[in-house]
C-alpha cells in the first residue's frame, strides 16, 4: 500500500539524492545522465507520478504538487548548471593553448627549383631570355653539330642512355645552343635550364639524372672579358660580393678556347676543406667562345660574329647555396629533407 507519506518521503529523499548528484557532474555528458535518471520517461519522477494513482483523488492533488515542485525544481536545476558547464567548455576551448594546433600541411618548392629560379632572375636581369629545350634528343643535335662527330673521344665523357637509333637522352643542355642558333639570327642572348641524363651509377656526387642552365651569347664584338664578366656577376649576385670566380684551361669540341670555371669554396672561404678537397675551389661547369666550326652547322657569318656559350651544374650550386653533402637527397623525396627548405 502506498500511502501520501510514503510518497512525501519519497520526494523528500528524491531531492536530496538529486542535490547531492548535481553537485558532483563535472560535464555536460554527466549531466544529460542525471536529467534522464530523474526527468526521463522512465525516471525516477514518472515512476512517483505513476504510484499516485493508488492514492484517493483528495491526497493526489496534496502529493501531485510535491512532485510537481520537485519536477520543477530538478529541470530548474538542470538547466542552470547546463549554462555554466557549456560556458566552461567554451572558456576551456578558448584559452587551452596546450593543445597541439591543427597545421595545415603548405606546399613548397623544391631546392632546385628555388636555385633555378634565382639563376633565371639573375640573368633576366643581365638581359638573358630563356628557352626550353628538348630532353629526348637526336645525336645530331646532341653532339654532332656541337662538333662532337660519331668516334669523337669527347663522346667518352658523356655515359649517353639512347633510346632509339640515333636519339639520346640528351646528355647536356648545349644541344639548345645549336637549335637556338637555327631559328634566330644575332643577336642571341638567352639561357636554358633543364634536365640531362647520364648512364652515371648515383653516389654522393653523381646523379643519373641532373640539371643544368645552358647560357649562350653571340654577337658582333663578343669576347672572352663578356663571358667572364657575366660570370662574375652572376656568381656575386647569388652568393655575395665576396665570391670569387677563376677559369682555367679546358677542352670542348664547341668552344675554342674552352675553359672550366669554379667558385670559391664558401664552407671555407677559399682555404681548403673536405667540400672543396682541400683546393679552396668548386667546380661549376664548362664554358668558351663559340668554336666557328659550330656557326657552320647554323649558317652564322664566322667572320662576323663571334660569342660565348657556358654551361652550370644547378646541383652544385645549390649543393653549395644550402651546404648539402649529398646530390642524391634532392632525388629521395623525403620531406623531412625537404620540408628544411
Ligand atoms: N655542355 C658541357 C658539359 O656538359 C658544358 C659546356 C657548356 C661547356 C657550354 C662549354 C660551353 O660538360
Amino acid at each position: 500500500m502506498t500511502t501520501i507519506s510514503d510518497i512525501e518521503k519519497k520526494v523528500q529523499s528524491l531531492k536530496e539524492t538529486f542535490d547531492h548528484s548535481v553537485t558532483d557532474i563535472k560535464s555536460v555528458s554527466e549531466l544529460e545522465g542525471l536529467r534522464v535518471r530523474f526527468l526521463g520517461r522512465r525516471g525516477h519522477i514518472s515512476e512517483l507520478f505513476k504510484s499516485l494513482e493508488m492514492l484517493t483523488p483528495q491526497e493526489k492533488r496534496g502529493a501531485g504538487k510535491a512532485i510537481n515542485d520537485l519536477k520543477n525544481n530538478v529541470q530548474t536545476i538542470i538547466q542552470d548548471r547546463k549554462a555554466t558547464l557549456d560556458e566552461g567548455e567554451d572558456a576551456r576551448l578558448k584559452i587551452d593553448t596546450t593543445l597541439p594546433g591543427n597545421r595545415g600541411y603548405i606546399g613548397r618548392y623544391h631546392p632546385i627549383t628555388t636555385v633555378l629560379r634565382q639563376i633565371k632572375s639573375i640573368f633576366h636581369k643581365m638581359g638573358f631570355s630563356v628557352v626550353e629545350g628538348l630532353e629526348v634528343e637526336t645525336e645530331y643535335y646532341n653532339f654532332e653539330a656541337l662538333n662532337i662527330p660519331k668516334g669523337h673521344p669527347a663522346r667518352d665523357m658523356h655515359d649517353t642512355l639512347f633510346v632509339g637509333n640515333d636519339i639520346v637522352l640528351r646528355t647536356h643542355t648545349s644541344p639548345v645552343q645549336v637549335r637556338v642558333m637555327e631559328s634566330q639570327k644575332p643577336p642571341v642572348r638567352i639561357i636554358s635550364p633543364g634536365r640531362c641524363y647520364r648512364r652515371d651509377t648515383p653516389d654522393a656526387t653523381h646523379s643519373p639524372a641532373f640539371y643544368q642552365v645552358e647560357g649562350l651569347c653571340v654577337d658582333e664584338g663578343i669576347t672572352f672579358a663578356d663571358l667572364k664578366g657575366v660570370i662574375l656577376t652572376f656568381a656575386q649576385s647569388l652568393f655575395g660580393s665576396d665570391m670569387k670566380i677563376r677559369f682555367r684551361p679546358s677542352f670542348f669540341p664547341f668552344t675554342e678556347p674552352s675553359a672550366e670555371y669554379d667558385f670559391s669554396c664558401l664552407m671555407c672561404r677559399g682555404k681548403g676543406c673536405r667540400v672543396c678537397k682541400g683546393t679552396g675551389w668548386i667546380e661549376i661547369s664548362g664554358a668558351g667562345m663559340v668554336n666557328p666550326a659550330v656557326y657552320k652547322y647554323v649558317d652564322y657569318d664566322e667572320e662576323k660574329y663571334t660569342g660565348y656559350a657556358f654551361g652550370m651544374g644547378v646541383e652544385r650550386i645549390t649543393m653549395l647555396m644550402y651546404e648539402v653533402n649529398d646530390i642524391r637527397l634532392f632525388y629521395e623525396n623525403d620531406v623531412r629533407f625537404l620540408r628544411q627548405f
